[in-house]
């Protein structure tokens, strides 16, 4: 499992929910989960490990020494969560670990209240503000396909103009080596993997 970068067709998929939890999927959660920690990530959403389901592992307690606990890890994920309620806005720095190295403002709500399921497949409803609030935004907005770029003022689009044709000739680069498949194959895969959810 790896992180894939804009934009791979996986970015803009529209990830499945989740209607069994099994074994896989446990595992699919653990790499997860490890590849968050591993990019110092706030959290990670399937569909950026090529995986369209709607899943998130989120980092929030900050505290890398609990990280290998059964508990912080059963604690990270997130099953089809989906976002109740919305208030206050807020505008800060944003980054995403499928644009390494791009931060820019992104206004977001202040205070979420989200429900989503544990890997027990109990329903949880949470309650987030501030850095919190808005990872809970970014990560639920990559099950839709929507990316904190879609999100950015004038101003920050108009910032990221370089480094998105940058990431864009890196992929294309991949391509021609093959060291990542073209896209209409991606994207059957993606088709293929969903109907498994
Ligand atoms: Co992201």
């Amino acid at each position: 499992m790896k992180i894939v970068n804009y934009p791979h067709p996986s970015l803009r998929y529209p990830a499945v929910p989740v209607t069994h939890i099994d074994a896989r999927l446990q595992t699919f959660a653990r790499e997860m989960y490890d590849l968050m920690f591993e990019h110092r990530g706030l959290g990670l959403a399937a569909p950026q490990v090529g995986i369209p389901f709607q899943m998130i592992v989120l980092n929030l307690s900050g505290d890398p020494e609990k990280k290998d606990t059964v508990e912080a890890f059963l604690s990270s994920v997130f099953i089809n969560p989906t976002i109740l309620d919305r208030k206050g806005t807020i505008e800060d720095e944003e980054g995403c670990l499928s644009f390494p190295g791009l931060y820019q403002k992104v206004r977001r709500a202040k205070n979420v209240r989200v429900q989503a399921y544990n890997l027990k497949g109990e329903a949880l409803e949470i309650t987030a503000n501030d850095l919190p609030s808005r990872a809970w935004q970014h990560e639920i907005d990559h099950l839709h396909g929507v990316l904190f770029i879609d999100k950015m003022g004038p101003v920050g689009k108009l910032a990221s103009r370089t480094a998105l044709k940058d990431f864009e000739r890196d992929y294309a680069k991949a391509q021609e080596k093959g060291e990542i498949p073209a896209d209409t194959e991606i994207l059957k895969e993606l088709a293929a993997l969903a109907a498994t959810a």
